[in-house]
């Protein structure tokens, strides 16, 4: 090993870390792991395995870059390095802090139908639980306070998409931030990807070959070099039955946001 001009460790087979040139900022529960794992088909990505909280978490951002640019994977010069952090997008000091490393940083939103990655975020923190054998509230006991929605729950804030994206384009312009559909990401993958190809100037290289629909999964797997690898078991979970008035109101609610947020983004998604 040895340490370049530019102060980046360099490894003898010329692989060195590199600050990420892209970061897949959320959001948490809109198939995050599953876009990295697609992403990491590519020859010329280069994916950090763990979520490193470096923007959002004060102990591991005071390390400052140099510490950052070690979490990294070793890559070649010419590779895209990838990492990701849901909680980035719904941190509101992030957007100044990536700006400051990299104003041309790449960012990766995946969003999901609000209601569905509000239930999704609820079943994570309950199987959570349920695995410490903890008890945990139902989701109802969350989503209702004297008889109306409960703003205060942070699983409905983090669908709140439209105040988090407003803080984002404080500091990048949409031209950067690349919004990935988590519903169709899941339906019809590779048609996605080619489009994460695209806007990340990478030459197409990942086939529709790479996706096999896995019927016991329920979801689609991955066929790398060769082996075929599905996701985690925590990931594509049960979700639990929500009371149909209640499910409406959560739909009525959520919809003059999303309305707002698609004005904001030019764009519309099949959410309400
Ligand atoms: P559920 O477990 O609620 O279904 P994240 O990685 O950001 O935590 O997102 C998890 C979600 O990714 C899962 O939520 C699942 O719906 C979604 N997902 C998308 N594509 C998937 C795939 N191919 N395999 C498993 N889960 C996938």
């Amino acid at each position: 090993f040895k340490k370049s001009s530019i102060n980046k460790t360099v490894h003898p087979n010329g692989t060195l870390q590199q600050l990420p040139q892209t970061i897949i900022i959320g959001v948490r529960k809109g198939g995050t792991r599953a876009l990295l794992e697609m992403l990491s088909l590519h020859p010329d990505i280069a994916v950090a395995e763990s979520e490193v909280h470096f923007f959002d978490w004060e102990e591991h951002y005071r390390n400052g870059l140099q510490w950052y640019r070690n979490q990294m994977p070793f890559s070649h010069p010419h590779q895209i390095t990838v990492e990701k952090t849901p909680a980035y997008f719904t941190s509101s000091k992030v957007p100044k802090r990536v700006y400051g490393m990299n104003k041309f940083t790449s960012l990766l939103l995946i969003l999901r139908d609000p209601v569905e990655r509000m239930v999704s975020d609820y079943t994570q923190v309950f199987f959570n639980h349920m695995q410490k054998h903890l008890p945990y509230p139902s989701i109802e006991e969350f989503l209702v306070k004297d008889g109306e929605l409960n703003m205060n729950y942070k699983a409905i804030n983090r669908s709140l998409y439209y105040i988090h994206m407003q803080n984002w384009l404080k500091y990048f312009p949409l031209d950067n931030i690349h919004v990935v559909d988590g519903d169709k990401l899941i339906r019809d993958p590779f048609s996605e990807i080619v489009k994460v190809e695209r806007f990340l100037k990478l030459s197409p290289q990942i086939n529709a070959s790479n996706f096999y629909f896995n019927k016991t999964k329920g979801f689609y797997c991955l066929k790398d070099r060769g082996r075929n690898r599905c996701l985690h078991e925590s990931k594509g979970r049960a979700h639990p039955k929500i009371d149909s008035f209640l499910l409406q109101k959560l739909y009525e609610y959520f919809c003059d946001h999303n309305q707002k947020f698609f004005e904001l983004l030019g764009r519309t998604f099949d959410w309400c």
